[in-house]
């Protein structure tokens, strides 16, 4: 009887966490909504005031020109971090339609094509022409591959090899994204999904928990293996609809 109790009382526990936490989420959702506003109206009436300081010929103008220009380059920054805080908050529905993940793949390629060739990155394909159609929401999955694409981009900023597999088994169709740059160190790969967590200047951190969102609301997973030195692999799998055999 004792357990039983107990056992209530924890899940009582658990359920008011989670309340709390859906609610904090709701909240902070609300807030960086708020902001935006304002903040967009600084952005407008700052560009205005540089138009202004422009048009002066004053001893100071250049001075205040270049603090203007500092003011807008970090209010931009606070719009980049509210729309990524937003996109991931959303709790998106949903728009399912059948797909052919090549085509995805390649749509995602096609759009960071030109950066990686500046890079000097190799963009290698293997592809299994075989997949079977993937019911997923083709705008979320892109922006889970981009993610991926653009952290292995980031790694690989003096060049390397940016490989894209797709396989499939019976259950699920398989993504694997490789890249070539410096690995994960070990005593950080357990935290890059954790929402914040990044080693980069001006990263958000946002990236692959946005990613690891969209997948498991495909009810699909994500892994990566990394070796320091030799490079990473994302792997995503996305499950076969079964209704299409
Ligand atoms: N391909 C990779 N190679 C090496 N490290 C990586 C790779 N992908 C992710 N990481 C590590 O995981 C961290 C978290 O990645 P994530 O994409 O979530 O955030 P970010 O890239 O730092 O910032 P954001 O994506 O929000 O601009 C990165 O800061 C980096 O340390
Ligand atoms: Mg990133």
């Amino acid at each position: 009887m004792r357990r039983i109790i107990d056992k209530t009382k924890e899940l009582e526990k658990r359920a008011m966490h989670s309340e709390r936490l859906a609610f904090v989420g709701t909240l902070a959702g609300g807030l960086a909504h708020e902001i935006k506003n304002p903040l967009s109206t600084l952005n407008i009436n700052l560009q205005l005031l540089m138009e202004d300081v422009q048009g002066m010929t004053g001893g100071n103008s250049k001075k205040a020109f270049a603090k203007i220009q500092a003011l807008q380059k970090e209010t931009q920054r606070l719009e980049e971090i509210l729309n990524d805080f937003l996109r991931f908050a959303k709790g998106q529905k949903l728009e399912l339609k059948d797909h052919d993940i090549n085509e995805v793949l390649d749509e995602v390629v096609d759009f960071v094509t030109p950066e990686i060739k500046q890079k000097k990155i190799l963009i290698l394909k293997s592809y299994d022409a075989d997949l079977p159609p993937c019911r997923i929401d083709s705008n979320l999955i892109k922006q889970a591959i981009l993610n991926i694409i653009i952290n292995a981009e980031q790694v690989m900023e003096n060049g390397g090899e940016l490989m894209i597999r797709t396989s499939r088994n019976k259950k699920f169709i398989q993504i694997d994204i490789t890249d070539t740059g410096a690995g994960i160190p070990k005593n950080i790969i357990d935290k890059i999904f954790q929402v914040y967590f990044s080693t980069k200047k001006t990263g958000t951190g946002l990236g692959l928990p946005t990613t690891k969102r969209i997948i498991e609301e495909h009810k699909g997973t994500i892994t990566v293996q990394s070796e320091e030195g030799k490079g990473t692999n994302f792997s995503i799998k996305l499950p076969v609809d079964l209704r299409i055999y």
